[in-house]
């Protein structure tokens, strides 16, 4: 088997890799709200938290750090060279600042926030997480239809 690699153009493998693991980190985190924030079942010494929900957060973590490996491999390849064609920016730095803020608030929630602050944090990330996913489509869609266009042109 040929290895690609990544240059401009994202070979499908490693494109089907992220949309895959983005997909795992986006369920996993979802589930683990849901059950966190909603669900209180009846356990032999009262109510208590689900049991899905440890499953499901061991889950995000392992999907984080796939994202960081496959986020990186784009910064060190993809990224530079797409930059210098002055195309597809706004949604394409989108990505990246998100996928970055994901990191940080990530980090926060393991290391840093307080009571309080954990509450906040924990939302801002679920926010821009829940995003994630229609930012990278839209990324996506906008370089297929700037290539059809390019093909047409030629
Ligand atoms: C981690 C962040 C990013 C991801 C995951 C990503 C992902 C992708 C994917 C999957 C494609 C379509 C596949 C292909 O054309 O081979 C693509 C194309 C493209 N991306 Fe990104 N991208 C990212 C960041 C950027 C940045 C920062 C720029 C800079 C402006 C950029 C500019 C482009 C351009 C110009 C194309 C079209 C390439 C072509 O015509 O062949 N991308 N990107
Ligand atoms: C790109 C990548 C992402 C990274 C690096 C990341 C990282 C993390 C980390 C380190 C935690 C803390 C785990 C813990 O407290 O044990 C966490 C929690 C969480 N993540 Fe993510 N995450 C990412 C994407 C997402 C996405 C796409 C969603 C969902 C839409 C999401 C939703 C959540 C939720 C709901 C929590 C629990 C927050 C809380 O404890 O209040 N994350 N994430």
């Amino acid at each position: 088997m040929k290895l690609k690699r990544i240059t401009l153009k994202v070979p499908k493998t490693f494109q089907y890799l992220l949309f895959a693991t983005l997909a795992t980190s986006w369920c996993s985190g979802i589930t683990f709200f849901i059950l966190n924030r909603f669900i209180t079942i009846e356990g032999d010494f009262g109510p208590q938290k689900h049991p899905w929900q440890f499953p499901a957060i061991s889950t995000h973590g392992l999907a984080a750090f796939m994202m960081m490996i496959l986020f990186g491999a784009m910064l060190a390849s993809h990224v530079p060279m797409a930059w210098q064609t002055k195309k597809l920016r706004f949604w394409s730095i989108t990505f990246v600042i998100a996928v970055s803020l994901q990191i940080i608030t990530g980090y926060s929630l393991y290391y840093l926030a307080s009571e309080d602050s954990r509450e906040i944090t924990g939302y801002f990330h679920l926010a821009v997480g829940f995003c994630l996913p229609i930012i990278l489509a839209i990324h996506v869609i906008s370089a297929a239809k700037n290539r059809k266009k390019k093909n047409v042109a030629h």
